[in-house]
């Protein structure tokens, strides 16, 4: 048997996640993917075909799984169309495929980024033309296969999306409430905090319930692909029985959770969106909903000896606090009560665009994570929320507190 192919791909991500997606690329435990440095914005990657439906099933943080086509100087847009032209698409796919060509660029001295795209674009078409065949149509909204080139200072580099929707889109989103997180960036918002569905887990401004689902995801084996479609799907050269296989295998994963994860919010109606976005990614039993004021919290579960517990939210935007009528100052330093005076023993981190924010809190942080959630720059901040006072007795079994059980309910 021949070996496979080693393509050069690439997985954009947030900024922040690089090392984290990069962490779980490692842990895919594929022996034929080779991790690179992460770069700013993603990670690089050596993998085969397989990898490429490997990391678009189970990868949680990337955007996008990008294979690497080509590269070359260019000065001018009419350069990116020859790049375009000589590339064999038809390998890849046929002329009836619908198509779409976008384009990014850091520091390229191309002054029109829309036409380098529609040269692109006449450069696939192009070489259809050339063979005697129609030429693919574009299709912005549902296109079949998704073409990315990527400007720099000197160079393109052209590329196949094997993804197609970008893949925080998880398949189970359908109303947006609120300000929620992609999927993606709650995924790494999890693993920057240290989170394992080893530990308690409580996000008490749950919203759509993002950071819950994402985590009782991971808890219990659901691989973030599996109720979705994926641009490769489209493209010639992978093998649809391998796919079905890994599919097949991905499905028998599902376990329950070993430990309830739990999330409430003061709104009402976000919480009952949260719970039916649990029910559509089918993880409703691994989470207890409940609707309370953060300000009101206590520890909804007592960890196990030697459990480890964490705390994981974004709180509300000053805005939409302010919204609510509260002075958009007094809500951190609040929470921070909160935190230190019920908290104890536990972790926290908390995602805030406020870039001072563990000073309004007045909680002393272990880490301050740099992340960009889409253009807005913000902190990671992690904090443990060391014993101040006697540690409450631990409970038997880190379930639910009763006290705490009464508000959260099933
Ligand atoms: C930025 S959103 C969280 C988004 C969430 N991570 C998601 O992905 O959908 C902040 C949430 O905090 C909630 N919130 C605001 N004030 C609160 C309070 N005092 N106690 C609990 N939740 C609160 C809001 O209702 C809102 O859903």
């Amino acid at each position: 048997m021949s070996t496979p192919h080693q393509y050069t791909l690439f997985l954009p991500c947030p900024r922040g996640l690089e090392p984290a997606l990069a962490d779980e690329l490692r842990g895919l435990g594929s022996s034929t993917l080779r991790v690179l440095d992460p770069v700013p914005s993603g990670v690089p990657v050596r993998g085969t075909l397989d990898d490429v439906m490997r990391m678009n099933l189970y990868s949680r943080i990337p955007s996008r799984v990008l294979l690497n086509l080509a590269a070359a100087p260019v000065a001018h847009a009419d350069d990116v169309y020859r790049l375009a032209l000589k590339q064999p698409w038809s390998t890849w796919f046929d002329a009836s495929r619908t198509i779409r060509v976008d384009v990014t660029a850091e520091h390229s001295p191309l002054e029109s980024l829309h036409f380098a795209a529609l040269r692109a674009k006449d450069g696939v078409c192009d070489h259809f033309r050339l063979r005697g065949q129609e030429r693919p149509d574009v299709d912005r909204e549902h296109p079949d296969v998704r073409i990315h080139v990527h400007l720099s200072a000197t160079q393109a580099l052209l590329y196949l999306d094997t993804s197609g929707e970008p893949l925080f889109k998880r398949g189970w989103r359908t109303a947006h409430g609120g300000a929620p997180l992609k999927e993606n960036m709650a995924a790494g918002l999890l693993r920057l905090a240290g989170w394992t569905p080893q530990s308690l887990l409580f996000d008490p401004m749950c919203g759509a319930g993002t950071i819950a689902i994402e985590a009782a995801c991971v808890a219990c084996q659901v691989a973030p692909g599996l109720q979705r479609a994926f641009g490769f799907e489209r493209l010639a050269g992978f093998d649809q029985e391998a796919w079905r296989a890994m599919r097949a295998e991905a499905q028998a994963l599902r376990c329950p959770p070993p430990f309830p994860i739990m999330a409430s919010d003061i709104d009402p109606r976000m919480v009952q969106l949260a719970q039916e976005n649990a029910r559509r990614a089918g993880v409703e039993n691994a989470i207890t909903f409940g609707q309370a004021d953060v300000m009101d919290a206590t520890a909804p579960a007592t960890p196990l000896p030697g459990q480890a517990a964490y705390l994981v939210a974004n709180p509300p935007y000053s805005e939409r606090i302010e919204a609510k009528g509260r002075a958009s100052d007094d809500f951190l330093p609040r929470l921070g009560d909160v935190l230190k005076q019920r908290f104890t023993g536990w972790n926290a981190a908390l995602l805030l665009a406020d870039l001072q924010g563990d000073r309004a809190l007045r909680l002393k942080p272990a880490r301050r994570h740099v992340v960009y959630n889409g253009p807005i720059e913000c902190r990671l901040f992690t904090f443990s929320l060391v014993a101040g006072r006697p540690q409450r007795k631990p409970a038997e079994h880190p379930a639910v507190n009763q006290s705490a059980a009464e508000r959260l309910p099933r």
